[in-house]
């Protein structure tokens, strides 16, 4: 079966796309610096794998150490996660977020071409709609970045697309995720953001737990139905799955695609609340605040060209990702510390 190489590989996506590509039938080479991820997620992943993770520690930059990789590993195709991932923090620090997010990709690309590995999925994200011109969105919707993380997965996209048009042996998939939340069932893997989440949900879970005092809504004046932020939220697993089908595809058939993967549904920050707070039986204690800037109104997919194209579609409804999130974070108050 085929070797996939995955970069970030202990982070939120990669660790849960790790078990779907074993039990798939993957052979998995795991590379990560840690640098937004814990050592411990290799344990729980040897836990429910069943086998001892494969694994490099490596800097996605350091072209020596994503060398000596593919010198030990022989590698079929590379799932592309390591990058940067905070909007606010790609404003204020876009040099590193340019250096590392595509100074990452292009150095994974060199050293994959110099060992005539050419398929490549990377993790690209509905940023590159911007504020979407009408809804659901469906790929071929103008693309604009309005923050230097968008633009990082804006360019990015641009040169696998390039790369693909001077050397057509490159096959690529450009996977648009949209929110990516809830967990692994068995509670043992899940989202552990550094410090306060960005995220809704995992500042959620971390309000029910007790660790926050309650959460902020930023703001419910927006034009959809109760006034608050209204996103398709995905879950982690059912993006996992994308994965898989996209490899599949990638390895099997001719050509390159760009697939959004979102359920297609949207959901407002308060019907997340409400969900969560069912799901958990405990109370999300929340005030309304002003607008986070950059924020835009409404975004959910049209996921029928991954449907099509792949045979994927998501599963998981808005309960299940609650249930899965909290049992996650009830049974890892402090996430993956020790
Ligand atoms: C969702 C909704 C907020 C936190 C971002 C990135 C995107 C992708 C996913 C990387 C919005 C509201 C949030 C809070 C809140 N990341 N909210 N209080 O902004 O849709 O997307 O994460 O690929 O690129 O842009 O996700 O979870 O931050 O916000 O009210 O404490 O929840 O206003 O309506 P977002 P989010």
């Amino acid at each position: 079966m085929a070797t996939i190489l995955l970069t970030g590989a202990t982070g939120y996506i990669a660790s849960h796309t790790w078990l779907a590509l074993q039990a798939a039938g993957f052979e998995v080479v795991g590379v990560d610096d840690f640098s937004n991820s814990s050592p411990v997620v290799l344990e729980r992943l040897h836990e429910l794998g069943g086998r001892p993770p494969v694994f490099e520690r490596a800097d996605v930059c350091d072209a020596a150490a994503m060398e000596g990789v593919f010198q030990r590993h022989r590698i079929d195709a590379t799932v592309h996660f390591a990058a940067f991932k905070a909007v606010g923090e790609s404003t204020a620090k876009p040099l590193e977020y340019y250096a590392n997010n595509l100074g990452g990709l292009l150095n994974v690309c060199r050293t994959m071409r110099r060992h005539g590995c050419t398929r490549f999925v990377f993790s690209s994200s509905a940023t590159v709609y911007g504020d979407p011109e009408s809804l659901p969105i469906r790929e071929d919707a103008r693309l604009t970045a309005t923050n230097p993380y968008g633009q990082t997965k804006l360019v990015g996209e641009q040169i696998l697309r390039d790369l693909g048009a001077a050397d057509p042996a490159w096959q690529t998939a450009c996977l648009r995720y949209f929110n990516p939340v809830g967990a692994h069932e068995s509670g043992r893997i899940g989202e552990d953001p550094r410090g306060t989440p960005n995220n809704l949900m995992p500042y959620v879970t971390q309000v029910a737990v007790g660790r926050r005092e309650f959460l902020q809504v930023f703001g419910d004046d927006y034009p959809t139905p109760d006034g608050t932020g209204v996103r398709d939220y995905i879950h982690v697993c059912d993006l996992a799955d994308g994965h898989v089908a996209a490899l599949r595809r990638l390895l099997d058939a001719p050509g390159s695609f760009t697939v959004n993967l979102g359920t297609g549904r949207g959901h407002s920050v308060l019907e997340v609340v409400t969900a969560f707070a069912r799901a958990s039986g405990r109370p999300v204690p929340y005030r309304i605040v002003p607008r986070r800037p950059g924020d835009v109104a409404a975004c959910w997919a049209d996921p029928s060209q991954a449907q099509s194209l792949l045979g994927w579609q998501a599963r998981h409804g808005l309960e299940r990702m609650c249930t899965d999130s909290w049992r996650w974070q009830q049974n890892n108050p402090r996430g993956f510390e020790a």
